[in-house]
């Protein structure tokens, strides 16, 4: 919650429908889960939110700033993400149709496109649903 206005500015910056400060504060009241950011010279520069119930996870939302973008700070905050869920956790999240460079990143950590919610976004875009399969170990 310290973070919230930190949180806010990266996400007006980077997102064309970003939450709120309101919804970012009743998102993170109520997480099960975990937010992590990223901090360079003391500033936060990116952050992810995950929620977590039992062996399934959402990340509902990741961002790095647009100043930091294309530094490999993404790739370094999804690989530490997913290492700590550990690999006995199914994650899923939605993305934009049009959002190629977060596809991108999500199909290179095995990431797979799983279906489409119409309309999912305010201004019609469609989302992609994605799914990172549990890895099953023992089966031949
Ligand atoms: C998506 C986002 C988190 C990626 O973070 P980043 O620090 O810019 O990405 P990285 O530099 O770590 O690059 C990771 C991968 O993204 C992809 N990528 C990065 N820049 C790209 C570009 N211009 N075009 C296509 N793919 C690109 C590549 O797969 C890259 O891996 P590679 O360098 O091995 O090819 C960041 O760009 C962002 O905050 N975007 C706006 C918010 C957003 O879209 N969030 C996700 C919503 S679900």
């Amino acid at each position: 919650m310290d973070d919230l206005d930190s949180i806010v500015l990266i996400e007006n910056r980077v997102f064309r429908e970003p939450w709120t400060k309101e919804q970012l504060s009743f998102e993170l009241k109520q997480l099960s889960g975990k937010i992590v950011n990223v901090i360079e010279k003391k500033d936060i520069i990116g952050y992810i939110m995950v929620q977590k119930v039992q062996n399934e996870a959402q990340i509902l939302n990741m961002a790095i700033d647009i100043h930091c973008q294309c530094r490999g700070k993404g790739k370094k905050l999804l690989k530490y993400t997913l290492d700590e869920l550990g690999s006995e956790t199914d994650v899923f999240l939605e993305v934009r149709e049009s959002n190629l460079q977060a596809i991108k990143l999500y199909s290179d950590f095995n990431f797979e496109d799983i279906g489409l919610r119409q309309a999912y976004y305010s201004d019609g875009e469609n989302a992609l649903i994605m799914h990172r399969r549990v890895e099953i170990y023992g089966v031949v």
